[in-house]
C-alpha cells in the first residue's frame, strides 16, 4: 500500500528534518546520531512493517470480528421537536454504537455520501497507526462517493468514540461510541446507558463551516463581542468560542430527553462521552452520589463526587443508585447557557423541574478528570523520561490562530520519540482558554501532584497552568497531539508525535 501520506514519509529528507526543532533536540538528548555521518533519522510511517508487527502483537487466538457497515450522509433529524438537516452516520445522532470484547477484531466499512472528503478517527484506542483516520498523515482521505475499510484490533477494554478527522464535521451529526467490554471484568452494575453529550448548532440557520470561516475572518468577535465571552471559574477563564442554541444528550434538547426506566435502588453504569466540539460539560445527577470508576476507558481508584467535569473527547464512567424518585442526570454547558439531561423514570413519579434540580448541583463540588488516580493495575511503571517535549499552547492574537510551540500544524513535522522510550509531554497553557489536549494511539498517564493520576488520553489544561503526561512509546507510527476544541485543532493547535528509526 502505498498512499500520498506514506510517500511523504519517505520523502522526508536528512535536512527536512534537521529542520524539526524537536526532533533535534530529542535525538541530542540522546547522544545519538551527532555526527555528520550518522544515518538521519526516518520516520516509521503509517505503512511500515514496524506498524505491522505491533498489529500482530495485540492479535488474541480465538479473537472474535465485529463487522459493521456505515454510511456517513446528510440527514434530516429530529432533536426533540427541533428539526435540523445535518450529516450523520445514517441518519441517526449519535450513530449506531459499535461493541467489542477486548482483543477483538472490529472491521468497519464506512461509505462516504457526504459532499465533503472524510475518515474515521477511533478517539482513544492504541490501535494499528494505518487505521487512525486522520487524512495525510495515516492515510487519504475517503473521497464523497467513496468507500475504506477500517480493520483493527482493539487492545483495550473502555469507553471510547470515533468520529471523522476532516476539518469541522465533528460539529456535525457524525459521532458514535465504542465500547469494548472486558469479559473478566465483575460488572458490579444492574443496568448500563452509553450517554453521549454535544453543543449543537448544525442545521439552525448556521453550519460549521461557516461559523469557522466566520472566526477566522472576524476572530474571536465573530461570534460576540468579547465582553459577551463565555466565561467559566472552574475553567478558569474563556469556557469558548462558539455559542450554541442547543446542547444534547443522546440526540435530544434539554427539554425533550430520553427516559430511561429503572428501579429504586438498582446500581447503573453510565458511560458519559463528551462528543462536543467548543464546550466543557459538568455533570451529575442532583441528589445522588456517583462512584466514578473509569476515565477514558481506563480503570480509577474509587471516587464518590456530586459533579465530574468533562472536557471536549474526554470520558468518564460513573455508578449510580437510582432513588425512589424520578430524576435525571444533568449535563451544563460549563460557561454557557442552556442544558442537556437523560431522564431516570422511577415508579410512576413525573419528571423533576430542572431549575429546581440545577440550584443546587450547581454548589457542588466539581471533579475534574486530571485529579482522579489510576488504579494499580494500570499504573506505569515509576520510570524518568528518556525523551520530554515541552507544547507551548499559544493564541489567538488579532487572528484566529491557536499555535503550539509557536507554530500552526504541519504533518511534516513532529516531536520525535523512538520505540522502547518513555516519553513525556508538557503542556504549557499561555492562554486564557482550557484545552482539552488528546493523543492518539497512547493512554497517557497524567502526572499527578503525588505521581499516580489517572491513565488518560484527553486532559483539561487549564489557562495559565502546565500538565505533564507521561507515556510509554510502544505504538510505532504518526500520532496526532492536539486540542479537541475541534476549532482550535482546525487554527492550527495540533501537532505530530513521531516515531523514528
Ligand atoms: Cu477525537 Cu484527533 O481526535
Ligand atoms: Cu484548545
Amino acid at each position: 500500500m502505498t498512499s500520498a501520506a506514506d510517500r511523504t514519509f519517505r520523502a522526508l529528507s536528512r535536512r527536512r528534518f534537521l529542520a524539526l526543532g524537536g526532533g533535534l533536540a530529542a535525538t541530542a538528548t540522546l547522544g545519538a546520531c551527532t555526527s555528520d555521518s550518522s544515518p538521519a533519522p526516518t520516520r516509521i510511517g503509517p505503512a511500515s512493517a514496524k506498524v505491522a508487527a505491533a498489529e500482530q502483537a495485540r492479535k488474541k487466538v480465538g479473537a472474535s470480528t465485529v463487522d459493521v457497515t456505515l454510511t456517513a450522509l446528510p440527514a434530516d433529524v429530529d432533536l426533540g421537536g427541533v428539526r435540523v438537516s445535518t450529516w450523520a452516520f445514517d441518519g441517526r445522532i449519535p450513530g449506531k454504537e459499535i461493541r467489542a470484547k477486548r482483543g477483538d477484531l472490529v472491521r468497519v466499512q464506512v461509505h462516504n455520501a457526504l459532499p465533503q472528503e472524510t475518515s474515521l478517527h477511533w478517539h482513544g484506542l492504541a490501535l494499528r497507526n494505518d487505521m487512525d483516520g486522520v487524512p495525510g498523515l495515516t492515510q487519504d482521505a475517503v473521497k464523497p462517493g467513496g468507500s475504506y475499510k477500517y480493520e483493527f484490533t482493539v487492545p483495550d477494554a473502555g469507553t471510547y468514540w470515533f468520529h471523522p478527522h476532516v476539518g469541522v464535521q465533528l460539529d456535525r451529526g457524525l459521532y458514535a461510541p465504542l465500547i469494548v467490554d472486558d469479559p473478566s471484568e465483575p460488572g458490579d452494575y444492574d443496568q448500563e446507558v452509553v450517554i453521549v453529550l454535544d453543543d449543537w448548532l448544525d442545521g439552525t440557520g448556521q453550519t460549521p463551516d461557516a461559523v469557522y470561516q466566520n472566526l477566522l475572518q472576524n476572530g474571536m468577535g465573530g461570534m460576540a463581542d468579547m465582553a459577551s465571552m463565555p466565561k467559566s471559574a472552574l475553567l478558569g477563564g474563556d469556557a469558548g468560542d462558539v455559542t450554541y442554541p442547543h446542547f444534547l444528550a443522546n440526540g435530544r434538547v434539554g427539554n425533550q430527553p430520553q427516559t430511561v426506566v429503572g428501579k429504586a435502588g438498582q446500581r447503573v453504569r453510565l458511560r458519559l462521552i463528551n462528543a462536543g466540539a467548543d464546550t466543557a460539560f459538568r455533570v451529575g445527577v442532583p441528589g445522588v452520589t456517583m462512584t466514578i470508576t473509569h476515565t477514558d476507558g481506563f480503570p480509577v481508584t474509587a471516587r464518590a463526587a456530586d459533579a465530574v467535569l468533562l472536557g471536549m473527547g474526554e470520558r468518564v464512567d460513573v455508578v449510580v443508585e437510582l432513588p425512589s424518585a424520578t430524576t435525571a442526570l444533568l449535563a451544563l454547558p460549563e460557561g454557557k447557557v442552556g442544558f442537556a439531561q437523560v431522564v431516570f423514570k422511577v415508579g410512576s413519579g413525573s419528571s423533576p423541574d430542572v431549575s429546581t434540580l440545577m440550584a443546587d448541583f450547581l454548589r457542588r463540588p466539581v471533579v475534574m478528570g486530571t485529579a482522579l488516580a489510576a488504579t494499580e493495575q494500570v499504573l506505569l511503571p515509576a520510570k524518568n523520561p528518556d525523551v520530554t517535549h515541552e507544547l507551548v499552547l499559544e493564541g489567538p492574537t488579532g487572528k484566529y490562530t491557536w499555535t503550539m510551540n509557536g507554530k500552526t500544524y504541519n504533518p511534516a513535522e513532529g516531536l520525535v520519540v523512538r520505540e522502547g522510550q518513555r516519553a513525556r509531554l508538557r503542556f504549557v497553557n499561555k492562554t486564557q482558554m482550557f484545552h482539552p489536549m488528546h493523543l492518539h494511539g497512547h493512554t497517557f498517564q497524567v502526572r499527578g501532584q503525588a505521581g499516580g493520576g489517572p491513565r488518560k488520553d484527553t486532559a483539561v489544561v487549564l489557562p495559565r497552568q502546565t500538565l505533564e503526561v507521561d507515556f510509554d512509546a510502544d505504538n510505532p507510527g504518526q500520532w496526532l497531539a492536539h486540542c479537541h476544541n475541534v476549532y482550535h485543532g482546525e487554527a492550527g493547535m495540533m501537532t505530530v508525535v513521531s516515531y523514528v528509526e
